[in-house]
């Protein structure tokens, strides 16, 4: 087991270069086997959810040949079983784009129901019920989701809520069933657009991606692509909020600064400066910042993958913060171990009442999730003396070469091995 040992107090300043899209790449590559041709990704990021999902393609028969750490060729003619039932997959909450992707495509899928970070009930009834629409039988048996279908139609659904799952995974079956499927009430996310853009460049015929009615006309088959997935607006927004954080200067390069725009804005209001360029956007706070209240919401509001970087950075500015977590029910997780370095936050229901402390000291504590885990490392940097940060592999799984892209801003951190206690004992020394 690893973790991270974190000196705080010195403020990140550079630049640093973004990632693809771990969450539009996982949509992506499920889409990919859906041809029979060879699809080439680019800009995917190097992280255990991507490596996870690839491994589980290739055995089921795919063909995954890596070009680069950040390129993958995939060739879905070899597929020869449509049985996703392997440990590893359950651990990732991706592998379910697989159903649509195999339902669309061989008519059958029996997918391991997903894993992924707890952070709350995360049912999958909208899946079920785009599959169901799309004329689809479907069942939970064993701890598979199987779906099977003669005849997949076009269909005209409305989803009870904005699911960035549901609409992914209706949409990849519908792009291969006969007839026009229309998705009402559907997520708008970049990433929805991101698998979007990439199907209709493979030949299916989707429309109106972004906006809360997707229409979809199915079409025969897929053919080959060659596509460069989107920036990840999730680890740019945690380096704004780490460059806030850390009073520091950084230059985020590779963004869509639009993606950004919900980040951009509160830290506008808290008294950062942020500056906007074509494809990078550049952080700097000097002093202490201020309150704000903030409530998660699907986009383009504030994306709730950003709520605990926000919180940690609220919990040492002035004055009182209010942030409200209204997508995810067991989000706060985190909590406990920002107080445990000082913080003062009472979590009531959904809700989470900041009063901001003068500075956080440095403590163990262990990462609850995948960002909860990024905030406390936001949190180690802006603490006065030793962080150590357990469990780093929730991170691992969505942020490539964290500790070293923080490196290069001038963190002092390092990953060490949870048992060598001479490694932290070395880094201690080392930098005194
Ligand atoms: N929901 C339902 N029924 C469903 C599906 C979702 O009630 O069938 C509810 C969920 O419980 C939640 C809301 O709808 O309250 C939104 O869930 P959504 O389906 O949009 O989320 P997801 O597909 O499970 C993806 C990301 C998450 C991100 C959310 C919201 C992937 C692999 N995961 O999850 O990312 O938080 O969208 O944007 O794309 C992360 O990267 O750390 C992460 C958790």
């Amino acid at each position: 087991m690893d973790q991270y040992i974190i000196k705080g107090g010195k403020p990140l300043v550079g630049e640093v270069q973004i990632g693809g899209y771990k969450n539009a790449a996982l949509g992506i590559i499920a889409a990919a086997i859906m041809a029979d041709d060879t699809v080439l990704i680019e800009n995917i990021p190097a992280v255990k959810d991507i490596d996870i999902l690839l491994k589980a393609i290739e055995d089921i028969g795919a063909k995954v040949e890596r070009i680069n750490k950040h390129a993958v060729k995939i060739n879905g003619s070899s597929i020869n079983s449509v049985n996703v039932d392997f440990d590893y997959v359950r651990k990732i909450r991706g592998s379910y784009y697989l159903v649509g992707a195999l339902l669309g495509k061989y008519r059958q899928a029996n997918v391991a129901l997903p894993g992924g970070c707890n952070i709350g009930s995360r049912p999958i009834d909208q899946h079920i019920k785009g599959f169901e629409a799309l004329n689809a039988k479907v069942k939970i048996e064993h701890g598979l989701i199987k779906a099977q279908s003669e005849n997949l139609k076009g269909a005209h659904i409305y989803f009870d809520g904005n699911s960035v799952g549901a609409t992914i995974n209706t949409m990849l079956a519908a792009c291969l069933a006969e007839g026009t499927t229309i998705l009402e009430n559907s997520a708008k996310e970049p990433h929805v657009v991101d698998v979007a853009n990439f199907l209709n460049s493979m030949g299916a015929n989707i429309k109106g991606a972004g906006t809360d009615v997707i229409r979809i006309k199915g079409v025969p088959k897929l053919h080959g692509s060659e596509y460069v997935v989107i920036p990840d607006q999730i680890e740019a927004g945690t380096f704004m909020f780490a460059a806030a954080a850390t009073n520091g200067d950084v230059l985020i390069k590779n963004v869509i600064p639009k993606h950004l725009e919900a980040f951009t804005a509160k830290l506008l209001e808290i008294g950062a400066v942020v500056e906007e360029f074509d494809d990078a956007i550049r952080v700097k706070a000097g002093g202490r910042l201020g309150s704000t209240h903030v409530k998660t919401l699907v986009y383009p509001g504030f994306l709730t993958d950003m709520q605990p970087q926000m919180t940690t950075l609220l919990s040492v500015s002035k004055g009182t913060s209010i942030v409200t977590e209204s997508i995810f029910e067991n989000r706060f997780k985190y909590v406990d171990e920002l107080s445990r370095m000082g913080a003062s936050i009472k979590v009531e229901s959904n809700t989470a009442f900041i009063d901001g402390v003068d500075k956080l000291t440095g403590a163990v504590v262990s990462a609850p999730d995948l960002r909860g885990g990024a905030a406390l490392v936001i949190a180690g940097l802006m603490a006065e003396g030793f962080t150590i940060v357990e469990n780093v592999e929730y991170i691992e799984r969505g942020y490539e070469s964290f500790e070293y892209k923080m490196q290069q801003l001038g963190a002092v951190m390092e990953k060490v091995d949870s048992n060598d206690t001479k490694a932290i004992r070395k880094f201690k020394y080392k930098v005194g």
